[in-house]
């Protein structure tokens, strides 16, 4: 069975290939290495023994899509993961965050009532509900007003699935990640930021290894129990296997509506110096860090109310915060 996994050379993209490929699956992978590596094609090979087929192109041009899908009609399900994904940069490059975002999703779309490809597993965040009012946050809680472009877009997102499958014989699950974190136990594949990290692992290991002189802790005074923001992280491979799930589901035909939302997290809220603890202890490295000033955007806290998806997915997250850190402090030692 072929499944198209956008952005699959990135971080998420690449931990879902994997799985994918040790599920039994075929893989083509269409990424335009815009915040992901080359190198990484070779190494999810390393792991699972199979070279995913791969294209490199830019999924917002219509006409580019659509020549891909003339020619991989044969494709059954697809995990849309290619997107831009910074907060802050989409407040100042908003346009760029809407064609790739809802451009890319569109055309991906349109292929799929063209060549009646029936189902997709889109990439949605936590980031749709913003501060929640009630937590753990359930998928009932109510959308509020997206704070950037980039949380915008997925909340469009997610209104342009539900009206197409609304309309068109097609299926589609979203699943709303909370804050993935770690690598891959073989230290091949893990995130890999192009620039300055804007997310908390990363820098954090980044510091410990000395890229980075300091990492910054943003804000001590939030009403939470050590005054620092309270995230539910998971690991990414534990995501990862979300998606397969999905997939499965999907093409077993096991869905009880043929749209649906999944909160994608452990239950569990971490603080940042929470976090931090934890990479000290499975490091065995003292962090560098110091307390700041709020960062303009972040929600206090926030973690999944994971029920749903541990009802009806049958599936739950299996790793704790400790072997997130390790594995990401590993994936960092592992880089050149
Ligand atoms: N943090 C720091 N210092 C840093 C980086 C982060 O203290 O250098 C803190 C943040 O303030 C926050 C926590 O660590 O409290 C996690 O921050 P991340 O940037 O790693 O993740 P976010 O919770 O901000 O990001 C999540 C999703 C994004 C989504 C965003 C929307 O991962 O995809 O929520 O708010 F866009």
């Amino acid at each position: 069975m072929k499944i198209l996994v956008t952005g699959g050379l990135g971080y998420i993209g690449s931990h879902t290939v994997v799985e994918l490929q040790q599920s039994g699956y075929e893989v083509i992978i269409v990424d335009n290495l815009s915040n992901s590596r080359i190198e990484v094609l070779e190494n999810i090979e390393k792991i699972s023994g199979v070279k995913p087929n791969y294209e490199n192109f830019d999924l917002s041009e219509a006409n580019l899509c659509a020549d891909f899908f003339r020619r991989n009609a044969d494709i059954e399900g697809i995990i849309h993961f290619a997107a831009y994904k910074a907060v802050g940069e989409s407040v100042e490059k908003p346009l760029e965050y809407y064609k790739n975002n809802i451009g890319s999703l569109l055309n991906i779309m349109e292929n799929m009532r063209s060549f009646k490809i029936e189902n997709l597993v889109f990439s949605s965040s936590c980031t749709v509900y913003g501060q929640p009012d009630e937590l753990p946050v359930t998928e009932r809680a109510p959308i509020k007003e997206a704070l950037s472009p980039y949380g915008y877009t997925k909340q469009v997102a997610e209104v342009m699935i539900s009206d197409f499958i609304y309309a068109h014989p097609a299926n589609s699950i979203a699943l709303r990640y909370f804050n993935p974190i770690g690598a891959h136990k073989t230290a091949l594949i893990g995130e890999l930021p192009l620039g300055v990290p804007n997310n908390l692992m990363p820098f954090i290991t980044q510091t410990a290894i000395g890229i980075r002189e300091q990492l910054s802790v943003f804000g001590d005074d939030y009403n939470t129990p050590d005054g620092t923001a309270i995230r539910d992280y998971i690991h990414v491979v534990d995501l990862a296997k979300a998606h397969v799930i999905a997939v499965e589901r999907m093409m077993n035909k096991k869905q009880k509506a043929a749209f649906e939302i999944f909160n994608i997290g452990t239950g569990n809220g971490y603080s940042v110096l929470e976090v931090i603890q934890s990479f000290e202890k499975t490091s065995k490295r003292k962090l560098n860090y110091k307390i700041v000033a709020r960062r303009e955007g972040d929600v206090e806290q926030v973690w999944a109310d994971t029920n749903f998806a541990n009802n009806e997915l049958g599936w739950k997250a299996e790793k704790g915060l400790d072997e997130m850190t390790l594995s990401a402090w590993n994936w960092q030692l592992s880089l050149k």
